[in-house]
């Protein structure tokens, strides 16, 4: 195919309405499970502060950096990551066959879905289990048990998971206007306000001073190779990098907006987050005498006995997990909107089609994750991978 024919070929997208809009979106993308419910149990485990200093350099001086690169390139493609990286390449006299990173990064969000949106299920189960008032005189092993009996239960599982991908498909299948925008443009404020609201009761009934040590005080000793290969990760993880979802969004925008501005902007949103998110947890969890280094229980085993201990719990605890399921929704529907977009590209195939088809697929695919908590429990099929070989962790 050569160059003219590449360019006939292209797709007219629909561009994001306003810079907010844009920011709002991307930083719903960044903010997800990975600020709500892994950052503050990182932190806890490695070192606290000196973790803290060593992510945000990560996050600084390599993230920003790719970022800014995915949504210069995705903007000088203006389609799906998939054929921006193939038209960029083309265009610079360099060899087609770059399409496939673009394709590497479009499976990897759709393999980040499948699970994603099964922890995300989790979310909505407590979301309920809190309102009618399950959380009530828990205690730490109660609480172990009502977890575990949602893990061993695969059909509500599954359930939960379908529900989520569910509403992503109704987002993405809508457009970027009335899809995307429109979802961000609610959900995103909601998630601010709910997250100040927790932060602020935090401050007036848990242990703040004791959350914010846990957070800050630098431990440098644990600072092992390791560590800094985690902060790496999460850098890599929370920006969303690398997915083809932010250069998909890049695409969608308006050629007046500074990338250098807004990725800024969207880096230091999504860190303070996710800090705001352990000084939300933590001083509750000092407050009732809990092990803030329970992993990744916190969110499911630790934080509930403190729910139904505490006053207003009931309401305080739906928040929380509504504001788990706010981040994971506008993390996922980036995640899928990559491939809808190249859906349109191709054949023209209609956004809702794509967006169904994908939807499904992923859903069968999330069932091995449902399953492996519950009927293929040490089935390791690939244990003969030395680092799989072990249990993996929630999350
Ligand atoms: N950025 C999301 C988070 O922090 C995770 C994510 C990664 C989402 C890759 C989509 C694709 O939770």
């Amino acid at each position: 195919m050569n160059e003219g024919e590449i360019m006939q070929r292209t797709t007219v997208h629909e561009t994001w309405s306003s810079r907010t809009v844009f920011l709002l979106a991307a930083i719903g993308s960044a903010v997800g499970l990975g600020n709500i419910q892994r950052f503050p149990q990182m932190v806890g485990e490695n070192g606290g502060g000196a973790f803290v200093l060593i992510y945000l350099i990560c996050v600084f001086v390599i993230g920003v950096p790719l970022l800014m690169a995915e949504l210069m390139i995705g903007r000088r493609g203006r389609q799906s990551a998939i054929t921006t990286m193939r038209l960029v390449a083309v265009e610079e006299g360099h060899s087609p066959r770059w399409t496939y990173l673009g394709w590497l990064g479009v499976l990897i969000a759709f393999f980040v879905l499948t699970f994603y949106s099964v922890i995300a299920g989790w979310g909505l189960d407590y979301m309920v289990k809190s309102l009618v008032g399950q959380f009530a005189g828990l205690d730490a092993a109660r609480s172990n048990a009502l977890f575990n009996g949602l893990l061993a239960d695969p059909l509500r599982l599954a359930f939960w998971h379908a529900v989520f991908i569910g509403l992503s498909v109704f987002v993405v299948a809508r457009g970027v206007h009335k899809g995307l925008e429109a979802a961000v443009n609610i959900l995103m404020p909601m998630l601010f306000i709910i997250l100040l609201g927790l932060v602020g009761y935090a401050m007036v009934k848990g242990d703040f001073m004791a959350g914010v040590n846990f957070l800050f005080a630098p431990d440098f000793s644990k600072i092992t190779g390791k560590v800094i290969m985690l902060a790496v990760g999460q850098s890599f993880f929370t920006l969303t990098l690398g997915a083809g979802a932010m250069m998909t969004y890049g695409a969608y925008l308006p050629q007046n907006v500074s990338i250098p501005r807004a990725v800024s902007i969207i880096a230091l949103s999504d860190t303070a987050v996710a800090l705001l998110a352990g000084l939300a947890l933590f001083p509750i969890v000092f407050a009732f005498g809990l092990d803030p280094n329970s992993g990744s229980g916190l969110a499911f085993v630790t934080l509930p006995v403190a729910f139904g201990q505490m006053t207003g719990g009931t309401i305080v605890g739906a928040l929380f997990f509504m504001l788990l399921v706010i981040a994971a929704l506008t993390s996922i529907i980036a995640t899928l909107e990559p491939l809808v977009a190249w859906g349109e590209e191709h054949r023209g195939f209609k956004r809702s089609t794509t967006a169904i088809v994908a939807g499904i697929i992923a859903w069968v695919l999330g069932t091995g994750t449902v399953f492996s908590f519950n009927i293929w429990k040490g089935f390791y099929p690939l244990g003969w991978v030395p680092v799989l070989r072990a249990k993996p962790s929630l999350a």
